[in-house]
């Protein structure tokens, strides 16, 4: 059983680098953009702080969707995802292909393009947006790590 101990293992650890990243994203760096405290070109300041983690997140995500997938195929675990108090399987797998969704597709072939331009001409709009995007996201994610932890470690949210 040790690969499937290695499996969680890794799988949190990158759960713990990519929603960690977007927290701080979303509580400190975003609203240091939106003020101005890291320079007046907000643009720049965002997008040089993003480029980076963006690459980090997207492995993170990788290492955490097939480390996740090797336990539920170990385990066999897919009856789970016929019960509704395993809500917080299917939790993961929504979260994971959100994100997958955003940080593989719609931020390189559409945001990325569309941001640059709405931020520059429309500053305050675009970051206002940004952040409550990284919040309904970050809601979402802390939602989720609730879920598994209590309900892997055998809480039952209903009978
Ligand atoms: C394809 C996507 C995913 C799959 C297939 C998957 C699968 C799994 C499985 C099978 C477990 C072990 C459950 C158990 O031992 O009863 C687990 C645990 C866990 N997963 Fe995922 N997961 C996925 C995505 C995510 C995401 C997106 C997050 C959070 C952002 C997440 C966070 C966790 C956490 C916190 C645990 C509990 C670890 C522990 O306390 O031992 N997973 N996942």
């Amino acid at each position: 059983m040790d690969d499937i101990i290695v499996a969680r293992a890794l799988h949190v650890l990158a759960v713990v680098i990519w929603i960690g990243g977007v927290a701080m994203a979303t509580t400190v760096v975003i609203p240091a953009v939106r003020r101005g405290d890291l320079g007046t070109d907000r643009l720049k300041a965002f997008q040089a702080i993003e480029h980076r983690f963006v690459w980090q997140a997207r492995a993170a995500v990788v290492i955490v969707g097939l480390t996740g997938l090797y336990m539920v195929w170990r385990l066999d675990l897919w009856d789970r995802f016929r019960a509704a108090s395993f809500w917080w399987m299917h939790a993961m797998v929504l979260l994971w292909l959100l994100f997958a969704f955003v940080l593989f597709v719609a931020e390189p072939f559409i945001l990325h393009r569309r941001f640059r331009r709405c931020a520059t001409e429309q500053p305050g709009i675009a970051f206002a947006w940004l952040q409550r995007a990284h919040w309904v996201l970050l809601t979402l994610a802390l939602i989720t790590i609730l879920g598994a932890v209590a309900g892997s470690h055998g809480l039952l949210f209903f009978r």
